[in-house]
């Protein structure tokens, strides 16, 4: 256990609000005491003391500024009544006052303390708990620089007009909001906020407008309990278009009209999603497409999933983002991983999810090809990962929660959740997960909880299908087992065959059958030219393709990575703009790593980054950083 020290210099500072009346309580009576992070690593909440049960926010969003300012009240939870202190997750926040709410009303002054930071941690609040309170209101503002938020002036945006938006998983809540952040506990909330007139507020949540409000004040409510990391706003032009009875799709003017019909298929996917494992709980849901220098392909916030725009490719090709992120409507938002070790609760039975959404859509063709595309990537980051990040259940205690965000909970997760099917049957498997998500709905678990409930309800039930020494080697054991099953795709099978004769000189590009291909097709054939590709085959390839020009960015990302393998001049000449206007993580990070690693390109890619980087997200900036080998300014807490 990690243990941060906070010092209370003698007896503690003193904030008192205007409207206080009785004098505040020391908050200790030794002079040093330890803050100790609890259960979640990544937390200073001692949140089995006491919780946040609701959380009430009312927030100015100032543009120019750029800063959020107002305040939040809390409503308790003591689960020990003696308990005499709160302590709240904060990075980079301005707290400017601490006041607690007394039984009738009233406020009172209460002694309050930042301690040290701790890198990307942060700072934990500490407030004085008298006896018999249970309502606390914290005034602050956020930092320009908060890393959960990107401010984005007109000239960055499509409409002209300034943009702001949240990104709060891992464990960036905190940068925007004083709260426990840590997904073992969930609260409801409401909000006030109050925006420029010209500009709309969206929330994960219920409330979200249709169309503008002209006095620029928005109000939001989310009766269901949610962790801290699923809590989201953003502000900008948007425009609303509604995509059936309960769902509809927010974006700026220049995407809405293309959002819509790319999202078309949205009511029918979620009523997939509810014959699969039943009831969507939230009411409706909405996307909400963002600016391109959102760093990831999609976020799935309460009600309103966030997504880039990257994925609006104009024929629907894209998405199975769309499915990942409304499967998670069961899988993470309604049943959530207590801690980031757990994270493949979240990701792995989000990806099996995502995969029989995509079935119930597109057929066992199209899932096939997914699931080898998610094995082949999977195979190749445990061959390079660390030992220790070879398996799904991993201790991240001392490190940033951040790295817990690769392929192997989200693809050897979800591979093991094939691997159940495969050995207990489909039927049983569902009527099993229906059972779970029913069980622990609303509820924050771990890794054992489930292992315990699978024990019981699939592996006991159903003696002689799998042992739990095989669950345990999924779940604890570095590496594949062995006795995980490779998916199989005829389709890539044949891509395999006509890729090796044209590689051959057999076959004619002329010839290569690629009217009938999907861009899943697409990227098999191209992650298969990896290693084999001259700047002249590259040339043949355009010519006959186009393919520095396609629309697609799976497509485009995969041949820009052998633009860079071949200095293909087209494609190095798309990847500056693509550099500049793109911040999804998935792409900018190995694009920059590929040139850093070559001795033409990483003096130019670092020349691009300077150009780019006051466009990018501060966790695009951070990974960018990191692949350039340019110094980055988080440091850890050890
Ligand atoms: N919950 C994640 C987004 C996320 C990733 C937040 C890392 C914080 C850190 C989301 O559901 C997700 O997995 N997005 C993927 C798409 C998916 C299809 C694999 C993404 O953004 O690439
Ligand atoms: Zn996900």
């Amino acid at each position: 256990m990690m243990h941060f020290k906070f010092l209370w210099a003698g007896l503690c500072t003193v904030a008192l609000a205007a409207c206080q009346s009785e004098a505040p309580t020391p908050l200790v009576a030794s002079p040093e005491f330890v803050i100790e992070v609890g259960k979640d690593p990544h937390s200073f909440a001692e949140y089995e003391k006491v919780s946040i049960e609701h959380l009430s926010l009312d927030l100015n969003v100032n543009m120019a500024a750029q800063r959020l300012d107002g305040h939040v009240v809390y409503r308790l939870n003591r689960h020990e009544p003696g308990w005499q202190r709160l302590v709240l997750d904060t990075r980079d926040l301005e707290i400017k006052d601490v006041t607690v709410i007394r039984p009738d009303g009233s406020y009172m002054g209460v002694s309050w303390r930042l301690g040290e930071p701790q890198g990307h941690l942060g700072q934990p609040l500490v407030i004085v708990l008298p006896a018999g309170i249970e309502q606390v209101r914290v005034d602050y503002a956020s930092k320009p620089d908060a890393f959960g938020l990107q401010w984005l002036s007109g000239e960055q945006t499509s409409s002209g007009k300034p943009f702001m938006f949240s990104q709060s998983q891992p464990h960036y809540a905190r940068t925007w909001v004083p709260l426990q952040d840590t997904p073992a506990v969930r609260y409801t909330f409401d909000a006030t906020i109050q925006a420029p007139q010209d500009l709309m507020v969206v929330m994960g949540a219920d409330g979200n407008p249709e169309a503008i409000n002209q006095t620029g004040q928005y109000a939001f409510n989310m009766p269901q309990p949610i962790p801290s990391y699923l809590m989201a706003i953003a502000v900008g032009e948007l425009n609303f278009v509604s995509t059936g009875p309960r769902s509809g799709v927010y974006a700026e003017s220049d995407w809405i009209e293309r959002a819509a019909n790319e999202f078309a298929v949205l009511e029918e996917m979620i009523d997939i999603g509810e014959g699969l494992y039943g009831p969507y709980r939230w009411g409706r849901y909405d996307l909400l497409v963002l600016p391109p220098s959102f760093p990831f392909g999609g976020m799935e916030n309460p009600r309103l999933s966030f997504l880039t725009p990257t994925i609006i490719a104009g024929d629907g090709s894209l998405l199975a983002l769309v499915a990942h992120e409304l499967a998670h409507s069961w899988s993470g938002n309604l049943v959530t991983n207590a801690a980031w070790r757990d994270l493949w609760l979240n990701e792995g039975f989000t990806v099996y999810f995502e995969a029989r959404i995509m079935e119930a859509l597109y057929g066992k063709k199209v899932r096939d090809m997914l699931a080898k595309l998610s094995w082949d990537g999977l195979a190749e980051t445990v061959a390079s990962a660390d030992v220790a990040d070879r398996q799904l259940v991993r201790d991240l205690s001392t490190r940033d929660p951040e790295e817990a965000f690769m392929r192997v909970p989200y693809d050897m997760g979800r591979f093991f959740i094939d691997w159940l099917e495969a050995r207990f049957g489909r039927e049983a498997l569902d009527e099993f997960l229906r059972a779970y998500f029913d069980d622990f709905a609303f509820e924050s678990i771990d890794t054992e909880t489930f292992r315990e409930y699978a024990i019981e309800h699939l592996f006991e039930r159903y003696p002689d299908r799998a042992t739990i020494d095989e669950m345990d080697a999924w779940l604890y054991v570095p590496g594949l087992p062995e006795f995980a099953i490779e998916p199989q795709s005829d389709a890539f099978e044949q891509v395999d065959a006509l890729r090796a004769s044209w590689l051959a000189g057999q076959m004619d590009l002329a010839d290569l059958p690629v009217t009938e291909w999907s861009v899943h097709e697409w990227r098999h054939f191209l992650i298969g030219l990896n290693g084999q590709m001259s700047p002249a085959l590259m040339e043949a390839m355009d010519q006959q393709f186009e393919l520095t020009t396609s629309q697609n960015v799976e497509i485009v990302f995969l041949w820009l990575q052998l633009s860079i393998e071949t200095q293909y001049p087209p494609g190095i000449e798309r990847l500056e703009n693509f550099l500049l206007e793109v911040g999804r993580n998935k792409f900018t990070q190995p694009l920059y790593a590929a040139l850093a690693d070559t001795d033409w390109g990483r003096e130019w890619a670092i020349e691009i980054y300077e150009r780019a980087k006051s466009g990018y997200h501060p966790l695009t900036r951070q990974a960018s950083e990191r692949a350039l080998g340019l110094s980055s300014d988080i440091i850890g807490p050890n």
